[in-house]
Formats: structure tokens, C-alpha cells, sequence
């Protein structure tokens, strides 16, 4: 009696240590571990009210953890992501201010193919996690650009699963040397916005594991994030968040992921059968989940080993974070270095789409520009959504110039402000804005020819800004979203008219977050800037690469097609669809509609360029494509061997009269076999450091035979046939400047037959 009564109290006592972890589990009541692996609530609407926490922990953080205090157990706190920190930049009662860097979106920092920059970028963001008070950012975005008409394709990376995959295992690993955690997310296959969260993606298992999974199961095994979020959407039939094949199988027995995984921020579900497939935290969480793990578990419907194994897991992670080891933030991170982090970052994934008659950069005489295009004057520095940073400012295109020396004109710059506020005040009036979905794109403002042909005479140099704005909840339309409007038109028509009678100059900027139509107008202007939505600093950005401070070196992370209707899955995606402007968190129909309720993947493995070199389309501007202010020459490509592993070589050198970087990427053409393959795939990339006019450096890119494999549906294997393959190296998936054949022995891995589809999928063969 007198030895249990000390057994209990020492058990009491015991407080959660990395060390004790099995214990604590087995010191945990029943309804204490169903706390744990249930959030308390959106810290953005009221925080931890549900659990009776009197405040937010961080406000404006989007969830957090409950804690058992007697036990040791902390609560910790998660926030958004990607583009930086997104927390409340006020509070009330506080006169400080809690401003967070806004860096370039993800498709800006992937077209840097700079792992090391990315790497960079997510320490620099990773301190102001760590220094608000955050736990674990809720980022990196890492879906495949499906269809570029995706409403998060900002966010995401490519439509290349290598590029997606190494970029945010580069952004997971600098985040996390901050001691602080991520969560790549949407796991899995989470291509549209359009009924999010009921949408069913039907996908074959091959274009699954060889295009949907492939980029996280790169990011996971190359940088070990500390969580994954699963997908609001169904996949092949289940939820992601139910799905043991997915979350179990795959994830954790297959790639060995150690972390946890969360829900995104859906609510209630099936609880138990999120316990059981291996979800270990419902986000944003309901004291309902609780109760209903612990009926379900009293019931036999769940086994308590099920969530003990969900628990365990959720130890393992509190005891990582900074808020379990007490570490003293301080809210206030060096967002001035921060600053100059971004402004650098984003010039080095913009993407020179054109540059004819020595346009950009700008000839050093020039000083006067006459600037068009309402974007110019309010720029986009990152999309809409929960991947919206609250910063400080963001500097636009105009006082960017300005900052560099160069004057605007006033009488252009007069017009469109005037337009600004009066459009404005027409979005405020209507209330058509919620905090969520941001600022919509303001229209072009339609200028008369004669005011235009008077600028071509008194300044040096047009520029025009196009800008597109998307994000999360809903799609982008082909009709003045991806193709360019009347208004647009007729400004590239009458400027280029204009300028060129005078031999003036055209530049274009695009401000965008995801791929525009650009084949029928391209011809028009002298050069066209890629500039994406650079972040806060991004007018300076933009600035630095027309004046020659920062030589462009961005190349294309997805193609940019002729028409948007030439992507195979622009068949099967809600281009039509008219439905609610924003579907939010709570749709819910049973229609059965095609691309709503459900989307067949039919392209399967033929995303983005693997469809277009295999069918031989013709494209605007090709994956991987980027011009340079200076020019490369190339020598010496080879394949090295070992085993199963392969190492490419070649010699960069900087034949032009500037600095630079060069991208080299490296696509390999299997020889045929059983598996239909695509005409080459992307294997590896790298990027020089800046090579000073000529300066050469001997470059490598390292793969295995495994990166080589097709997923063989029949044996539920990697297969890597013997032969001889080609690799192409090249500076775009069309312009290839060497090949090399080389011999793979053949190689199977094997894996489960996992995530089959329920329903037919009509799978596209170019055969
Ligand atoms: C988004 C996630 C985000 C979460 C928390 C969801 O609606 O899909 O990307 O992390 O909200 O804000």
C-alpha cells in the first residue's frame, strides 16, 4: 500500500522529458490524450476560447496545441506560412508592433533553383518564427502545378515533383536550424481550390507516386520536417487525413517519416479514423473531437493503441519546440536584415522572358520613364489567403525607381492614383473584401492614344506593369485572369505603337503568382520581365534587375503554354465552374459534378512539360527557360559512375561582359521498356555561384538509379529497366547543350499496393 501510494505520487510528480516520453504516455488518462491530439481552436478568431485559455498565445497565429499542465505537457503554437510569418502585426493595448518579413512567393523563390538561397531565405524566416513565439511554420506549400489556373500555384513550387522537392526540402532545412519546426503541406494531390474540401482527385497509383507524392518524398527524406499537413480534398475515395495508405503506409513505412502529421483546418470529420490512419493532430481542433476519440475508443470502435502511437508522436514533437524548452523570444527579429534577404532573393528568381535590342538593362543615359499599368503603382508583393504576411510596407515599382535614380512621370503617375483610389473606394463601398481573401487585381485603366503618344515624346523609356493576384479558395478563370483583358491589350498595342515610332524602348513586368498567357502579345515589347510577386522589398527588387545591380538568373519552374487549354488537364479541371466565388472551409453538395465533386486525373503522368515535349507541342516559353545579361559557354559534360549512383560534370564558363549565374539542368531520356515514359525528365538541377566574366566552374549533379525509376502499377515496384539512357544537359528543356548516354544496371524497389483508385481513370498514352 505504502509502496503504491509512492508509486502514484512519483508519477504525479513526473514532469514530460525527451527522455520519459513511454512513460508520460502511460501516466496520460484516456481524455487527456485526446486533448493532445486535438488543437484549441483558431487562434485567429479568439484563440484557446474553446479550452477556456484566456488569451492567445501568439494572436493571429492560425492554431495550437493543448497542453497538461500537471504532466509538463506545453501547448505550442502554429502559424502560417509560406512566404513568412503570418501572425496579428497589432494587439490590443500594445503599442508594439509585430510586423513579419513578406519574402517572394513560392513560385518566385523555386525559379531561383538555388537550394542554398532557399536555404537562406528560410533561416532568415525561421528567426522571426522563433523569435515571435512560433513553434512550427505552416509551410512549405509543395503541391504540383497541376493546371496553372490552381488559385495556390504562388505558393507551390513547380510542375516538376525533383524542383518542388529540393526547393522545399532547402526551405525545411533552413527553417528548422532555428531549433523551430515546418509543415509541408497539402498531403496530397491538393491541385485546385475549387471545392477544396470535398473535391475527390482521382489519380492513377503511377502518376501518383511518380508526380504527387515524388516532391514529398524528397522533402521528407532530404530534410526531415518535423510535421506534414494532409490535404483538405478526398484522394482515390478517402480523405487524405483517413487515409492509413497514405499517412501510414507510404509516408511513414515507406520513406521513414518520424514527425507528426496535422489535419488542415477542416474541423470535424471522421476522428477516429483520422486517429487510426495515422493523422496525429486535428487542426484546428473542437472539444467534440476529443470526446469523440474517447466514446470511440470506450466503444471499441478505436484502439487505444491507435492513439497512443498518435500521442507518442506528439510528445516527440512538443519536446523539440522552444516553447516546451522555455525559450524567451524576444518580438523583435532583425527585420531590416530580413529586408535586404528578400529584396536579393527576389531578384534572383525573377525570369528575363525576352530581352531584344540591348532593352534591359536600362541604358545608363536614361533617366525618365514613363510608367503604365495600374499594378506599377499597386504592386503585388505575395498572394491572397492564409499565405498573406502581415508586413510592415511593400515598397511598388514606382518608389522603387525613384530610389534607384530614375524619374517617373508625374502627370502619368497623377492619373493612376487618382484611378487607384477611386478603385479603391469603389472595392471599399462594396465590401467585397474580407480579411481573408485580400485586395482583388485592380482593373487596367483604359488610356486615350494621344495622352500615350505625348508620353512617347517626352520621356526615355516605357514600362508596364501586368499584375494578377490569386489564392486560397478559389480557382483562376481563363478570360482576364490567365489570358490578358481588352484594356490590357490595347495598352501594349498603343504604348509599343507609340514608343517604338519615337525608338523608344517597351519593357514589360510581370507581377504575377502563376503562369499568364504571353504567346499572342510577346512580340509587342522590347523585353519582358518575369518578376512574380516579389515580397515587400520587391519595386527595389524589380528595380536592381532593370538598372544591372542584379543580373536575372530566375528560370521557369513550369511551362508557360500557348493556351491554357493546351495543359491536358485543362480538360479535366472547373475552368466553367461558377459556383461560389469562395469555397472556403465548409462546402458541402452531393451533385456528383465532374471537376467539382470530383477530377479525373486523366493526363496521369503527362504534367506540365512531360506532356508537352512527349506530344511535341508547341509552347510560349518552355520549363527551365530564363535569359541572362551575360552568356555562358559549356565543355567537358560527362557521367561519372558508381554503383548506383551517378554524378553529371560540366564546365560553366562566363563568356559575356557581366556577372552571372547559370542554371544547369539535367533531363534524362530512359530507353524504351515495358513503361510508356515521357520524352525526358528532370533529374537534377544546380546553379553556378556568380562567375565573374570568364570565369569558369566545374559544376556536378549527383542521382541514383533509383531517381530513375517508373512506378510499375502490376508489380507495385520502382522499376529502373537496364539500357543505356541519355542525359540531356541543358539551360531549358529545350535548349540542350550536351548529351551523354550512359549505362543503368537495372534496379527494383518494391512498395505497396497503396492508394488504388475506386473508380476508372481514362489515362492519357501518347504511344
Ligand atoms: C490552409 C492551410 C493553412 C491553414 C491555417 C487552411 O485553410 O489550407 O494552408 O495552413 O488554413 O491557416
Amino acid at each position: 500500500m505504502g509502496i503504491a501510494l509512492f508509486a502514484i505520487t512519483q508519477l504525479q510528480a513526473q514532469k514530460l522529458t525527451k527522455d520519459n516520453i513511454d512513460e508520460i504516455v502511460k501516466a496520460l488518462s484516456l481524455e487527456e490524450k485526446a486533448k493532445i491530439l486535438v488543437g484549441s481552436r483558431n487562434e485567429m478568431f479568439g484563440g484557446g476560447a474553446a479550452i477556456g485559455a484566456t488569451q492567445a498565445l501568439v494572436p493571429g497565429a492560425a492554431g495550437t496545441t493543448q497542453g497538461i499542465e500537471r504532466l509538463g505537457i506545453t501547448r505550442t503554437v502554429l502559424s502560417d506560412g509560406p512566404a513568412g510569418l503570418r501572425i496579428s502585426p497589432t494587439r490590443p493595448n500594445d503599442t508594439n508592433t509585430y510586423y513579419a518579413t513578406g519574402f517572394p512567393v513560392g513560385t518566385c523563390l523555386a525559379s531561383s533553383w538555388n537550394t542554398e538561397l532557399v536555404t537562406n531565405v528560410g533561416k532568415a524566416i525561421g528567426n522571426e518564427v522563433l523569435e515571435y513565439g512560433v513553434d512550427v511554420l505552416l509551410a512549405p506549400g509543395m503541391n504540383i502545378h497541376r493546371n496553372p489556373l490552381c488559385g495556390r500555384n504562388f505558393e507551390y513550387y513547380s510542375e516538376d515533383p525533383v524542383v518542388a522537392g529540393k526547393i522545399a526540402a532547402a526551405y525545411v532545412n533552413g527553417i528548422q536550424s532555428n531549433g523551430v519546426g515546418t509543415s509541408i503541406k497539402h498531403f496530397a494531390a491538393n491541385s485546385q481550390e475549387t471545392n477544396r474540401t470535398g473535391n475527390d482527385a482521382r489519380v492513377s497509383q503511377r502518376a501518383l507516386r511518380e508526380i504527387y507524392l515524388k516532391g514529398f518524398e524528397i522533402a521528407v527524406k532530404e530534410s526531415n520536417p518535423w510535421t506534414v499537413m494532409s490535404s483538405y480534398n478526398k484522394l482515390n475515395g478517402s480523405f487524405t487525413q483517413e487515409s492509413y495508405d497514405l499517412l501510414t503506409t507510404i509516408l511513414r513505412d515507406e520513406w521513414g517519416f518520424k514527425g507528426i502529421v496535422m489535419t488542415d483546418w477542416i474541423g470535424q470529420r471522421n476522428t477516429a479514423a483520422q486517429v487510426h490512419a495515422g493523422n496525429d493532430l486535428m487542426q484546428p481542433g473542437q472539444p467534440v473531437q476529443s470526446e469523440e476519440i474517447v466514446s470511440k475508443v470506450k466503444s471499441g470502435e478505436l484502439k487505444e493503441a491507435d492513439v497512443d502511437a498518435c500521442v507518442k508522436r506528439m510528445l516527440e514533437f512538443i519536446v523539440k519546440t522552444p516553447r516546451f524548452s522555455g525559450y524567451k523570444y524576444s518580438n523583435k527579429p532583425d527585420l531590416k536584415g530580413h529586408a535586404a534577404i528578400t529584396r536579393q532573393s527576389a531578384t534572383e528568381g525573377m525570369v528575363l522572358l525576352k530581352n531584344e535590342n540591348g532593352a534591359l538593362p536600362i541604358a545608363s543615359g536614361i533617366k525618365n520613364i514613363a510608367l503604365f499599368g495600374i499594378t506599377s503603382y499597386d504592386f503585388i508583393a505575395g498572394g491572397t489567403g492564409s499565405g498573406d504576411v502581415n508586413k510592415a510596407y511593400v515598397v511598388d515599382l514606382m518608389e522603387g525607381l525613384s530610389n534607384a535614380g530614375y524619374s517617373v512621370q508625374k502627370d502619368i503617375q497623377d492619373l493612376y492614383e487618382k484611378y487607384k483610389a477611386y478603385q479603391n473606394a469603389k472595392i471599399n463601398s462594396e465590401q467585397t473584401r474580407s480579411w481573408f481573401m485580400g485586395k482583388p487585381t485592380l482593373p487596367e485603366m483604359p488610356i486615350a492614344k494621344t495622352f500615350i503618344e505625348k508620353q512617347a515624346k517626352g520621356s526615355e523609356i516605357a514600362i508596364i506593369t501586368i499584375g494578377r493576384n490569386a489564392g486560397e479558395g478559389r480557382d483562376r478563370k481563363i478570360p482576364d485572369d490567365f489570358n490578358i483583358s481588352n484594356d490590357e491589350r490595347n495598352l501594349l498595342n498603343d504604348i509599343c505603337d507609340a514608343f517604338h515610332a519615337e525608338h523608344k524602348k517597351v519593357i514589360v513586368i510581370l507581377n504575377i503568382g502563376g503562369v499568364i498567357e504571353t504567346a499572342s502579345w510577346k512580340n509587342l515589347p522590347d523585353a519582358i520581365l518575369c518578376a512574380w510577386q516579389p515580397g515587400q522589398e520587391g519595386g527595389n527588387s524589380v528595380a536592381d534587375v532593370l538598372k544591372g545591380v542584379a543580373n536575372p538568373s530566375g528560370r521557369l519552374t513550369m511551362t508557360f503554354p500557348v493556351a491554357c487549354m493546351d495543359h491536358p488537364s485543362s480538360r479535366n479541371f472547373p475552368i466553367n465552374y461558377m459556383g461560389p466565388a469562395f469555397d472556403g472551409f465548409g462546402y458541402s453538395r452531393s451533385t456528383n459534378q465532374k471537376d467539382v465533386d470530383y477530377t479525373n486525373y486523366d493526363e496521369d503522368i503527362y504534367v506540365g512539360y512531360r506532356y508537352f515535349k512527349s506530344a511535341n507541342k508547341v509552347v510560349s516559353y518552355p520549363f527551365g527557360f530564363g535569359l541572362s545579361y551575360t552568356t555562358f559557354t559549356y565543355s567537358g559534360a560527362k557521367i561519372a559512375q558508381a554503383g548506383n549512383d551517378y554524378t553529371a560534370i560540366v564546365t560553366v564558363k562566363n563568356t559575356g561582359k557581366v556577372a552571372g549565374k547559370q542554371v544547369v539542368q539535367l533531363y534524362v531520356t530512359a530507353p524504351s521498356g515495358k513503361l510508356e515514359k515521357p520524352a525526358c525528365e528532370l533529374k537534377a538541377f544546380t546553379k553556378t555561384k556568380e562567375l565573374q566574366p570568364g570565369e569558369s566552374q566545374v559544376i556536378t549533379l549527383k542521382f541514383t538509379g533509383y531517381d530513375l525509376a517508373s512506378y510499375d502499377e502490376e508489380s507495385q515496384s520502382w522499376v529502373t529497366d537496364a539500357g543505356v539512357y541519355n542525359a540531356k544537359f541543358g539551360t531549358s528543356v529545350d535548349d540542350v547543350f550536351a548529351t551523354v548516354n550512359f549505362n543503368a544496371k537495372a534496379l527494383v524497389v518494391k512498395a505497396h499496393d497503396a492508394l488504388k483508385p475506386a473508380e476508372k481513370i481514362n489515362k492519357l498514352s501518347l504511344k
